[in-house]
């Protein structure tokens, strides 16, 4: 009781305060998102994510060698597909040829122990910007599974270590997991993004990919009859369990900072790692109000990835990855 406890002994200096504190960010929390575009020399930046880009693979060599050299170790990929390769079955998904399969190969080659991870879901490779296929309005969710499947594979077949997907179709888990095993691809491991929010925090995202959902006749133009509804907390655990049990190695919650109530009960009731997505919106939103000079940027964001940490992230994906790391790390 005061006077014999006071607790501001342990905040007067620095060096107290840092033996003390609970959270310590780290290069190994991160895993860094990375946009890839066919072309050659191209590094663009995208216009709602300042000072975050899209590259060809000729520098996405040596992006991803910079970010090792910072201790950054994993990367998640991202393409952005050409308009006149996109349709309603995925199809370009597939090719063994693809840019997604050259773009694991590229940073294989470029840092053979860079963990790669890779973006499974239909998006970028919809006419409609959807992460599954469209028929009469709706989103079909079993032949969606299929092409997931055989697109898990086809980055497996790659190279990739982790295939994360994004889509929230029912099973998919369990139609990847199935599939990985029977072409005996034992380690390639499964990310699923298991809560994933019909968040309004992705707008960025979809600019830098070009992958917004359209808006015409019978094709509903947002996400929310396969993400999760925002005012919902219990279904998380619900579909984050079944996620295990259809065999996710991780399992994540999407996205960040409005969702730290979630990953806190998610933490506690599974025994996978946790990882969280600080989401482009996210990213967007820091920059923009420190280019006004109306937020401190630095502190802004080592507050918040910090408080993504201590509610429950194991892993954090991340465009503030290389920021954080060169600034304190
Ligand atoms: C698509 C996908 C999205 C993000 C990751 N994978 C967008 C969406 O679901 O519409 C969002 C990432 C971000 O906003 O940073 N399957």
């Amino acid at each position: 009781m005061y006077p014999l406890r006071r607790n501001r002994r342990l905040r007067t200096s620095e060096n107290i305060r840092s033996l003390v504190r609970e959270t310590i960010l780290s290069p190994k929390d991160f895993l860094v998102p990375l946009f890839v575009v066919e072309g050659k020399g191209i590094k663009e930046e995208i216009a709602s994510m300042p000072n975050y880009y899209r590259y060809s693979l000729d520098l996405l060599a040596g992006e991803v060698k910079d970010l090792a050299s910072l201790g950054l170790k994993s990367v998640l990929l991202f393409v952005k597909v050409s308009e006149d390769r996109k349709d309603n079955t995925g199809k370009e998904a597939l090719n063994p040829e693809g840019l997604m399969q050259r773009a694991i190969r590229t940073v294989k080659d470029a840092v053979p122990d860079m963990l790669v991870m890779t973006d499974v879901a239909l998006d970028p490779y919809s006419k409609f910007g959807h992460d599954g296929i469209v028929s009469e309005g709706s989103i079909v969710n079993d032949d969606t599974n299929a092409v997931l499947a055989e697109m898990a594979l086809s980055h497996a077949k790659a190279g990739a270590d982790f295939v994360a997907p994004s889509d929230m179709m029912d099973g998919r888990i369990f139609e990847i997991r199935s599939l990985l095993e029977d072409e005996g691809f034992y380690d390639t491991g499964i990310m699923s993004y298991s809560a994933k929010y019909a968040s309004a925090f992705y707008g960025p995202f979809r600019d830098a990919l070009d992958s917004a959902p359209v808006n015409i006749q019978n094709v509903p133009k947002d996400k929310q009859t396969y993400q999760m509804d925002p005012a919902n907390r219990k279904e998380a655990i619900k579909e984050t369990l079944m996620d295990i049990q259809e065999g996710a190695d991780i399992v994540m919650v999407k996205p960040g900072l409005c969702y730290l109530d979630i990953v806190r009960d998610i933490r506690d009731a599974v025994d996978v790692p946790v990882a969280v997505y600080q989401v482009s919106g996210e990213y967007a939103m820091v920059k923009a109000a420190a280019q006004k000079g109306w937020l401190d940027h630095d502190a802004v964001m080592l507050e918040q990835l910090t408080a993504i940490k201590r509610a429950g992230a194991h892993v954090i994906a991340s465009y503030f990855a290389k920021d954080v790391v060169k600034l304190t790390l």
